[in-house]
């Protein structure tokens, strides 16, 4: 059988049906879309503010992430749930993701701690891997808030995962995920002892850093007085 052509495909009767029917989906993802954004300017306006009165920005970078839909379905068909509009919303967590990439340690915790007490956003999980690191010493802090978004007919509430860690911890955590996702898929075991123990002292460099950051503030007020 001749397989279709793009330009078959287009301009078959059939096209203007999928994409009607493609329609709700395209909805949903641009309702995430609009709750990433605001999620996003809450950390911007929160480190704007922040670093008025500090030498230093807590935000060094900030990312965001719509998941695709083919991720989309083999999430939902790895859990055995239909797949459906409702299901997404009701049973994925993730399909809105913000990576908000920090100085130090402390900028993390504190900028959790402000967003989550803004009146409109709701902590639905938080997972600390920082305080808890994965078995292969992975490090971040997780949340998974939700936030009214208020569109031209109707307000939803809109969940968007949040994954804040450090410079090195980023570093870290984009070479160890090169190597799990491997195409061969077998890594020997030193390598994987090796990423353990660089994990551990990327943190301890963390926190060093964060030391020397907090020691020139010192020096600095000191200096003033
Ligand atoms: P999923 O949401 O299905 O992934 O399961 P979960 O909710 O148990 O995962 P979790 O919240 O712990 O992690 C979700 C995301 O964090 C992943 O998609 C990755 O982006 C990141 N992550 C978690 N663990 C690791 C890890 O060990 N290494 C790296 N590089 N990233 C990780
Ligand atoms: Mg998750």
């Amino acid at each position: 059988m001749k397989s279709l052509t793009l330009t078959d495909f287009l301009s078959s009767p059939q096209t203007d049906t999928f994409i009607e029917s493609a329609q709700p989906f395209f909805k949903l993802m641009m309702q995430y879309q609009c709750a990433m954004l605001e999620i996003q300017t809450k950390f911007q306006v929160l480190n704007t503010e922040m670093s008025l009165d500090r030498d230093h920005k807590s935000i060094e970078s900030i990312t965001c992430r719509l998941k695709q839909p083919k991720s989309i379905i083999d999430k939902l068909k790895r859990r055995n749930i239909e797949i459906n509009l409702k299901n997404i919303e009701t049973e994925l967590h993730d399909v809105a993701g913000i990576r908000v990439i920090c100085s130090f340690p402390d900028d993390i915790y504190k900028l959790a701690e402000k967003i989550c007490s803004q009146d409109d956003v709701t902590l639905i999980e938080k997972k600390d891997y920082i305080s808890s690191p994965k078995p292969n010493d992975y490090r971040s802090l997780h949340l998974i808030l939700e936030i009214p978004v208020f569109f031209a007919n109707e307000t939803k509430r809109i969940k968007v995962e949040v994954q804040l860690r450090t410079i090195a911890m980023d570093f870290w955590a984009s070479i160890e995920h090169k190597v799990r996702y491997k195409k061969e898929n077998i890594v020997p075991q030193y390598i994987l002892d090796d990423l353990r123990q660089c994990a551990d002292r990327i943190y301890e460099m963390d926190l060093h850093m964060q030391k020397i950051s907090h020691q020139i503030e010192q020096y600095n007020l000191d200096k003033k007085i």
